[in-house]
């Protein structure tokens, strides 16, 4: 039995050349180790092997066993190696590779994702409301009479039924306090819609993000805190930020936030970045009546509210002098906030 492997050793070792491709190596593999196979089926001689010398037959067939295995193995990888050799035949490998471009997330989406991880932070959480609005929520609830010159058709996109595209992201302010029992602490940034004429400053689409706190005994120092430490967080914690007296409708009192800032080349100068104020309790008022109970008791709660423009923080942070490159969509522009 002995003699018979080493034949069937002999065999596979001169029949191992003649494979050229993978399916005769597999008619190889099967020919010698298959169930069938010339080997497999020498080694059911081993029953008829004398006792005395089955340690000495069995390791022999191992050991072709084996030998076979290997040059199945190898033959498939001269196989591969020829394919690949193939397949690259032509093609300059030291030749300096094409990279493709980085990627990099919008100016405006930066500084959205900038904004939302300083106020999340501070315990803020992301809210939304529809950007085709009632009159009720983007005006009436803010307390903003019918004759504000903000509701004329001059400046606000109206629908045929009477519905229109936000003006401000103030209307989550409404929608949020309407659905959402006290305390509230949400901001929300979202796109709102003035019928702007197109220049390097204005769009008539936008961006913004409101932000609103109300809980018992928010005070002005709340807000000025909380704002503080959102401008902060973006242009760094030495940034001069001051707060001047103003009015909005749906707040109490009223302010415009300023922060000192010197672009390139320019002397530092105050830059107005956000308005806010403490929420009017005439909008409680409102609140209160549209929910039906008393939660949000102008007597019970107090609040701040704040909105700041998305794209003029973009426009400031990099020194874009144009708001309109923002949606252009054109790569030498975009192409600068990749990471290098
Ligand atoms: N909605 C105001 C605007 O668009 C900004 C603002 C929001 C002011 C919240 C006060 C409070 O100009």
């Amino acid at each position: 039995m002995i003699e018979q492997l080493d034949a069937i050793h002999q065999e596979a070792l001169s029949a191992v050349a003649a494979v050229h491709d993978e399916p005769a190596l597999e008619d190889y593999r099967i020919h010698f180790l298959g169930k069938k196979g010339t080997l497999t089926q020498a080694a059911a001689g081993m029953r008829h092997v004398a006792k005395e010398d089955k340690p000495a037959v069995g390791q022999k067939l191992n050991q072709v066993r084996q030998a076979i295995t290997g040059l199945v193995e190898e033959r498939a990888e001269a196989l591969l190696a020829a394919k690949d050799a193939t397949a690259a035949k032509g093609i300059d490998l030291t030749l300096p590779g094409r990279r493709p471009q980085e990627a990099a997330l919008h100016p405006l989406t930066q500084v959205m994702h900038r904004g939302i991880s300083a106020l999340r932070q501070m315990g803020f959480t992301l809210a939304a409301g529809p950007e085709v609005e009632t009159e009720f929520h983007c005006f009436d609830a803010l307390n903003t009479p019918v004759d504000h010159p903000a509701r004329n058709e001059k400046d606000t996109f109206y629908f045929a039924d009477g519905h229109l595209l936000r003006t401000h992201t103030s209307s989550v302010q409404i929608r949020t306090m309407e659905t959402t029992a006290p305390p509230v602490r949400i901001i929300a940034p979202g796109s709102a819609y003035r019928r702007d004429e197109i220049d390097a400053t204005h769009l008539s689409v936008f961006s913004q993000m409101e932000g609103l706190y109300v809980a018992e005994d928010v005070s002005v120092g709340d807000l000025k805190g909380t704002l503080e430490r959102l401008f902060h967080s973006i242009f760094g914690p030495k940034t001069p930020v001051r707060f001047r007296p103003h009015f909005f409708p749906f707040t109490e009192p009223s302010f415009e936030i300023d922060i000192k800032l010197q672009p390139k080349g320019q002397e530092a100068r105050w830059i107005e970045i956000a308005g806010c104020g403490m929420v009017d309790p005439n909008v409680f008022a409102q609140i209160c009546q549209s929910r039906g109970d008393d939660l949000y008791d102008p007597d019970k709660v107090t609040g701040f509210a704040f909105g700041l423009g998305l794209e003029r923080l973009a426009m400031i942070m990099w020194g874009i002098p144009d708001i309109r490159w923002l949606i252009e969509n054109d790569h030498r522009f975009l192409g600068q906030f990749a990471k290098a």
